[in-house]
């Protein structure tokens, strides 16, 4: 499949690195479209990796994954544009943090409100799904560097969006407990998360944790 992917960070680049290694051709996305960590991702996992501008990420891919800073994530979506973007499923990995005040961050975008929903309402055809933005990048790709059962939360509104996202994370990164969460609003709490994720990951100091919901049936 070809994939985009909006971001040339730790996450776009293994992200991208593990989905060419699974035989997927990947374009990354980045402001000037050349040069930079996104040229050197590209001289790494050799001619099924390619560089270009956020438009021209979200032009290649079939599929699509938003992986910039969340302060830009907004000017990013602007930028890939509405007619690139079309109905693609569009898998935000993004998060709203402020690292202002040092570690660990705040939400900048709370209460009845969140990032994954400001995504959604910007790019309106788009098929947003929410993924991944609660685990690390290494665990994103490998899973069972967490040892036993845990969880992958996702949401959005397109419940076939959904099930594409999954099969995908299924078949290429070998994830296999997925939660439902809802609609794109509950990225209101799968963000919110992240004020406890960072702080288990300062007590921790490892990022190879992830949770686990139990449950009765
Ligand atoms: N790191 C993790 O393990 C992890 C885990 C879960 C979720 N996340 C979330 O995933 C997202 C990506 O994280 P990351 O650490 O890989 O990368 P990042 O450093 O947060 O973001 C890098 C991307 O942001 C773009 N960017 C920066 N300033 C910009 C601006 N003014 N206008 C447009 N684009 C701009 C960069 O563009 P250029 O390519 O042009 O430089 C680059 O593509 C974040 O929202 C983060 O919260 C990260």
């Amino acid at each position: 499949m070809k994939i985009g992917i909006l971001g040339t960070g730790v996450v776009g680049q293994t992200l991208g690195e593990k989905l060419v290694s699974r035989g997927h051709e990947v374009r990354l996305g980045s402001r000037s479209g050349s040069g930079g960590s996104g040229a050197e991702w590209t001289a790494k996992v050799g001619a099924k990796g390619s560089l270009g501008t956020f438009a021209d990420a979200a032009a290649f891919g079939e599929l699509l994954f938003l992986c910039t800073k969340g302060e830009v994530a907004l000017e990013v979506v602007r930028l890939a544009g509405a007619e690139a973007l079309g109905a693609k499923v569009l898998i935000d990995v993004s998060n709203p943090l402020d690292f202002s005040r040092g570690f660990p961050p705040a939400l900048t975008i709370q209460g009845f409100d969140s990032l994954g929903e400001r995504i959604q309402a910007a790019a309106p055809n788009a098929r947003v799904v929410k993924a991944l933005n609660t685990v690390a990048a290494p665990v994103m790709i490998d899973p069972a560097k967490v040892p036993g059962e845990h969880d992958l939360f996702l949401c959005g509104n397109d419940d076939a969006a959904k099930g594409e996202v999954k099969a995908l994370l299924a078949d290429a990164f070998g994830w296999k407990n997925f939660v439902d969460v809802g609609g794109i609003e509950a990225s209101r709490g799968t963000e919110a998360l992240l004020p406890l994720w960072t702080r288990l990951y300062g007590r921790f100091g490892s990022p190879l944790f992830n949770f686990h919901i139990a449950r009765s049936e």
